[in-house]
């Protein structure tokens, strides 16, 4: 049976725990640079002793990122301010990875602190969004963006396929593609958002077909060796959820035939208008049938937050792998913690770094 604190391998890539910091916007960096504050930030989360640490959704063309503040991996400049930061994660032994992403129509918005909305389309900081189809998100996201020509389209996937080469050069060990959470992928994916006529749209198999190219695009590209992971929204909760997320595995097997090594098991967020049933774990059943349906490694994260909660979703064989967000932002050194809690032998060596671990086992 295994147990939260077993190695995972992934192709070439062992993490020495089955606990992943999950992707987390900043929205502190201008032009798309990371600066001192992600490197703090994801240092001293990689320190606390996590077995995977994925940086943030960063933009691949500079109209994919969510607001003005997110990172960007579409030019050099932009991979020379993260290569310090992923080698930091790395010495500190976690694995480390980046979330490609593209935002669509909810780009070109605030950050949430300043209202999580569209920036006005008066407002120089805003940009023209684009999407499957010319359908706003709606609510506080109310920009109509363009439809995306097949050029676009193009442009787009080879922004993910530039952004994999940079990551690749800086030493990141691992991808995830962002097909969640009402982005660009995700709105390919759904129909709420594509209503295109050509092979980009109408069957579930035509909505899958930007993410399963951009995959197979990528997986051509990124070393052998080394996974690629995608979080993928599988259900809206909108009264059409057998159907999406039927589809969604379909979309997950597909995307496995083209090299997927992992499904980070996530909500659609196409629609303002979800019933959301929030709760401890929600979505591990979930994820727990793509896993069985699939036969393809799950992670998932949403309020798992107790040690004994996450060893138990993995004995289960719900998940292979925990995603932390909020639990990692309380207590960066949530591991130590959940190691000590769980009985580890030598928690603080199978977690800290050595000038924190020495100290903590020798006086206990
Ligand atoms: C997030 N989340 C998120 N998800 C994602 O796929 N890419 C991202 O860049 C972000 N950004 C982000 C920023 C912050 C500050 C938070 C709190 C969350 C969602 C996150 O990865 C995770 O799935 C959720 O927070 C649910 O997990 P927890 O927080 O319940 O462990």
């Amino acid at each position: 049976m295994p147990e939260l604190f077993d190695s995972l391998t992934l192709r070439g890539l062992t993490l020495r725990n089955r606990i992943a910091v999950s992707p987390m916007c900043q929205y502190s960096a201008t032009d798309g640079l990371a600066n001192d504050w992600h490197r703090t930030h994801l240092s001293s989360l990689a320190r606390g002793g996590a077995g995977l640490v994925t940086i943030e959704a960063t933009g691949v063309t500079p109209e994919g990122r969510i607001t003005p503040g997110c990172l960007g991996l579409w030019n050099d400049a932009q991979a020379e301010a993260l290569a310090p930061i992923v080698a930091e994660i790395g010495k500190s032994g976690a694995a480390s990875g980046i979330q490609l992403a593209h935002a669509g129509r909810k780009a070109s918005a605030n950050a949430p602190w300043e209202g999580d909305n569209h920036i006005p389309g008066n407002d120089p900081r805003g940009w023209q969004t684009i999407a499957p189809s010319a359908i706003a998100f709606g609510g506080d996201l109310p920009k109509i963006p363009r439809e995306m020509t097949l050029d676009d389209i193009a442009r787009v996937q080879q922004g993910f396929v530039d952004a994999a080469l940079r990551a690749n050069e800086i030493g990141l060990d691992s991808l995830m593609l962002h097909f969640a959470h009402g982005y660009l992928g995700q709105s390919f994916l759904s129909p709420h958002s594509n209503t295109r006529t050509d092979a980009y749209g109408g069957s579930a198999a035509n909505r899958a077909r930007f993410l399963i190219e951009t995959l197979a695009a990528v997986r051509k590209v990124w070393p052998e060796q080394k996974p690629i992971l995608a979080r993928i929204g599988v259900i809206e909760f909108d009264g059409q959820d057998e159907e999406t997320l039927g589809d969604a595995i379909d979309t997950i097997r597909s995307l496995k035939a083209e090299g997927l090594d992992l499904v980070d098991v996530s909500m659609g967020f196409s629609t303002p208008d979800a019933d959301i049933p929030w709760g401890p774990a929600f979505l591990a059943p979930i994820a727990g049938r793509v896993r069985q349906e699939t036969g393809l490694p799950t992670s998932t994260s949403w309020y798992i937050s107790k040690p004994e909660q996450a060893n138990q979703l993995i004995e289960d064989e719900l998940v292979d792998l925990i995603s932390l967000g909020r639990p990692m932002l309380t207590n960066p050194h949530w591991p130590y913690d959940a190691a000590q809690k769980l009985g580890v032998e030598n928690p603080a060596w199978a977690t800290l770094p050595t000038p924190y671990a020495h100290w903590l086992q020798r006086y206990r």
